[in-house]
């Protein structure tokens, strides 16, 4: 989604901001612009397309001088992607410019109300109401002009203003949609987003919602909308630069599947400590736990497909019903939540506009919401009664890996947590799984070892039209990940379907060649899935079997066999994952496909 960064300091800020952009490609989009005070004059440069095309119309920066200036990555929502509908956008005599994250909700209404005032529009964006407010509620006082036209705009935004009048300053405002602020030497900065600054600063301030930042080169104060001034909450984000480069890897997805096995041994290993299980700071009592009667879990995207393997995990280990809910079906539905409800709401980035709220919902419903998220301190960990972090590092590639594989893992954790204190799980069976999570690394760094074997396969079948991935029970819910991943990257058509329901309707799809993906981990199931790879191989179709060595007879009805290693049945939704990773990056990199940035996709959907 959209991305923001600015400047305010001593730096020529053209290039700056150029190469800051860069970093917040990663989070899809489809123009890209920037706005630079030198002083006298505030010069817009816009442009649909990629970074590399505004930086040819910058002259890679040199174009332009000035020390002060605001810049953009566009993903289209209210009107194409277009060089007028880029940001920044300015007023109608050029005096404010501005660039916005997220949706102003009335924004029809503003356009009307400043049209009907003679205000003429170029764009068809929500976000140019914005710069035309500020000049139509202009008093000469910057803040209290900011204030004004904050009071008229509904729905979510981070902006980051400039104005020709004061052309040492910048000023940056949030609501639901995230914004920071980096603290330099005699330098500062607005960024939607740590990646954009990371090289340049770790002092940070976290701009909170309805907070206004007027940033000088050597001066931050925040103020409410009362223009009291706040106190700053400075922290030091502990990120190493090398996590946010490729490192001679050709994409951030691979390096990303390729850091697995030692984030998933970030993750578990120091919250197992003499073979207990501890959450961080969350303490979930027994009568606590004894007293809910559903867990809830929310999320979109892969984050929704964790929650739909968790519902096997939980269900098994606790013996309690869970529902999943995408988050953005969840909160318009009238979910039947109370006190009674444990949600967990699972999230990457933490800023995901439909997960935060059904964070929202959920607890203004009285349930207590317990996140599982990578970001710290995202909206929707701040938010949540309690939050445990994923130890992921940043992740850049749109598609998520090594993020779901650690939601995954911290799913195990907390399931068997809770069902220890329940006392449903026996001390021996508790114990052994103890010691195959632990195990989950290492065996993840074998199935990488033998990801020859996937690219061989992909390169005889990145052509494919079509793809089914079948799978039953917990292979089923992960198949949806499967699917999801390949579809994603690849942009080849697929759909996942539980094995046993594909002759009810789907299996008329299969004819001479398609391709299917079958994952058969499920020792019980193994047989039955037997069956149903024979259903789709006697109507044509080229199978893709993943199992384990024990269940070596899948290989006989298979076109194509790989194998993880052995693990317990819950466990293998953590390994049978990693091939499925592997076959999507494999074709989507044959094919050409922009693997990191695919097209139409955003890694951090702040809108809904
Ligand atoms: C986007 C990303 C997905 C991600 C989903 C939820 O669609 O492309 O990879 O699963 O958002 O994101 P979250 O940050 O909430 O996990």
């Amino acid at each position: 989604m959209c991305g923001i960064l600015g400047y305010i300091g001593k730096e020529q800020v053209a290039p700056l901001l150029l190469k800051g952009l860069e970093k917040l490609e990663y989070r899809g989009y489809d123009s890209a612009g920037v706005a630079i005070l030198d002083g006298e004059r505030l010069n817009v440069t816009k442009t649909k397309g990629r970074l590399k095309v505004l930086s040819e119309l910058l002259k890679q920066g040199k174009e332009i001088q000035g020390t002060v200036g605001i810049g953009h990555t566009r993903w289209a929502t209210h009107g194409e992607p277009s060089d007028v509908n880029s940001h920044p956008h300015l007023s109608e005599s050029g005096k404010f410019a501005v660039v916005h994250n997220g949706i102003i909700e009335n924004y029809l209404h503003l356009r009307d109300f400043l049209a009907d005032n003679g205000k003429k529009f170029l764009s068809e964006t929500d976000s140019e109401v914005i710069a035309q407010l500020l000049e139509y509620y202009d008093t000469g006082d910057l803040l209290e002009t900011v204030i004004k036209v904050k009071e008229k705009l509904e729905g979510s935004y981070a902006l980051g203003i400039i104005c020709r009048d004061n052309p040492d300053r910048i000023v940056a405002v949030r609501k639901d949609s995230p914004l920071i602020i980096g603290v330099g030497r005699g330098e500062n900065f607005i960024a939607s987003d740590i990646t954009a600054i990371v090289s340049k600063t770790k002092t940070i301030i976290r701009l909170k919602d309805g907070e206004i930042a007027i940033l000088e080169a050597e001066n931050i104060k925040l103020y409410d909308k009362h223009k009291t001034e706040l106190k700053k909450d400075i922290s030091t984000i502990d990120w190493n630069i090398s996590e946010a480069k490729k490192e001679g890897y050709e994409h951030f997805m691979f390096k990303e599947i390729m850091e697995q096995p030692k984030v998933i041994g970030d993750t578990i290993s120091p919250r197992i400590r003499d073979e207990e299980i501890i959450l961080d700071k969350i303490n979930l009592s027994k009568e606590y736990l004894e007293n809910i009667n559903k867990i809830y879990i929310i999320g979109c995207g892969s984050a929704f497909h964790v929650g739909c393997i968790a519902k096997y995990i939980f269900e098994k280990l606790l013996r309690k019903s869970v529902e999943v809910d995408i988050a953005s079906e969840f909160r318009y539905r009238d979910p039947i939540v109370n006190k009674d409800v444990l949600v967990i709401a699972i999230s990457q980035s933490g800023e995901t506009a439909d997960t935060l709220a059904a964070v929202r919902e959920s607890r203004k419903l009285g349930a207590r919401v317990l996140s599982i998220v990578n970001v710290v301190g995202s909206s929707i960990a701040n938010e949540s009664d309690d939050v445990i972090y994923t130890w992921a590092g940043p992740e850049i590639a749109v598609a998520t890996t090594k993020a779901f594989s650690t939601q995954l893992a911290i799913v195990y954790l907390l399931a068997l947590y809770m069902s220890k204190k329940l006392g449903k799980i026996e001390n021996k069976d508790y114990f052994e799984y103890i010691a195959e999570l632990l195990s989950l690394s290492s065996k993840i760094e074998t199935i990488l070892k033998e990801k020859e074997n996937i690219r061989e396969f992909a390169l005889d079948h990145y052509s494919t039209e079509d793809v089914f991935f079948i799978g039953r029970n917990l292979d089923y819910a992960l198949s949806l990940e499967g699917s999801l991943k390949f579809k994603e990257i690849s942009y080849i058509h697929s759909e996942a379907y539980a094995a046993g329901e594909l002759k009810h309707g789907t299996i008329s799809l299969i004819e001479k060649g398609t391709l299917v993906v079958a994952i058969a981990a499920q020792d019980a199931l193994v047989e039955k899935m037997i069956s149903n790879i024979k259903e789709v191989k006697a109507r044509g179709a080229r199978v893709l079997g993943i199992t384990t060595q024990k269940n070596a007879d899948i290989k006989k009805v298979c076109d194509f066999t790989f194998c993880i290693p052995e693990i317990c049945n819950l466990l293998k939704p953590s390994l049978t994952l990693i091939p499925l990773q592997l076959l999507a990056y494999y074709v989507a990199s044959e094919r050409g496909c922009d693997i990191d940035k695919p097209r139409n996709l955003a890694k951090s959907v702040t809108v809904e």
